[in-house]
């Protein structure tokens, strides 16, 4: 699993959307204390970034080594790699303890993750009470109809190489199980919808298409689904290669409490 991860993250810094830092903002005021708060699956660490300005400590974790080699460095940020190896006691312990942490992050992640076994790990560290979980994920773009059309086209060719696992993604996280309680901000079968614009250039777009699991799956089985043709079909629909344009990403947030 981590190599999948590990060989997406050049196209990950450069066509991956940011989240709006209005988001931690609003996370943040959730939590009654801010000594601890952990992104987990943290990739580049863009969200773990984004926490620092509202925590005294983050602590972003991953499965996969390279990503964490290119993460976005912050003073009150350390990144920790936790191999599937690692046993949940070694981890609390690395984390601070049980009822350290006051929020719990999980970008576009959560659905990789075993989950039965992440959340009774997350029940273990959240502080109690105060501690706030929250999971987000992003799932198609908003564009224009003509590019839609060809980004969806091209969603349809990566549908058998999707990992089953991304399927809660794809149904916009209202199947995700999410066992807390309600905090107002989404909750287990009602995800909070969200949108994350972007200024994208061209080869952003193609990144984020090319950093997409099933893109980067078939390419592993030999099947290069952005293609010569679909690249210079998304390149008319874009408008010309040198064009920049807003992109709005569809996301959906859950958070709860213990
Ligand atoms: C789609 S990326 C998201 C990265 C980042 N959170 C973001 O929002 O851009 C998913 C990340 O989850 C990590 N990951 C997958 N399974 C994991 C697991 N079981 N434990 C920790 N990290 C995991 C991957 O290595 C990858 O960096």
């Amino acid at each position: 699993m981590a190599g999948l991860f590990d060989k997406q993250v050049d196209d990950y810094l450069v066509g991956r959307p940011t989240y709006p830092k209005e988001w931690f903002s609003m996370l943040a005021a959730l939590t009654p204390q801010h000594s601890l708060a952990w992104d987990v699956g943290t990739g580049n660490g863009q969200a773990a970034f984004s926490l620092g300005e509202h925590y005294e400590q983050v602590t972003g974790s991953d499965i996969s080594e390279s990503q964490l080699k290119h993460a976005l460095q912050h003073p009150r940020v350390r990144y920790i790699h936790t191999p599937v190896s690692m046993s949940d006691d070694e981890l609390v312990a690395l984390l601070g303890g049980e009822n350290s942490v006051d929020l719990v992050t999980v970008a576009e992640a959560v659905h990789w993750f075993d989950l039965p076994k992440f959340y009774s790990l997350v029940k273990q560290v959240l502080r109690k009470p105060g501690g706030v979980i929250a999971v987000w994920g992003y799932n198609a773009s908003v564009t224009s109809p003509t590019l839609d059309g060809v980004v969806k086209r091209l969603y349809e060719t990566a549908k058998p190489f999707r990992d089953r696992k991304t399927q809660y993604l794809w149904e916009g996280y209202r199947t995700l199980p999410f066992p807390f309680q309600s905090v107002g901000l989404g909750s287990e079968g009602e995800p909070l919808p969200l949108e994350i614009p972007k200024e994208m250039s061209f080869e952003g777009i193609l990144r984020m298409l090319r950093s997409s699991s099933a893109v980067t799956a078939a390419k592993g089985q030999g099947v290069d689904l952005l293609s010569k043709e679909v690249i210079e079909e998304l390149e008319t629909a874009w408008g010309g290669a040198d064009l920049v344009r807003t992109v709005t990403c569809k996301a959906f947030m859950l958070a709860g409490k213990v």
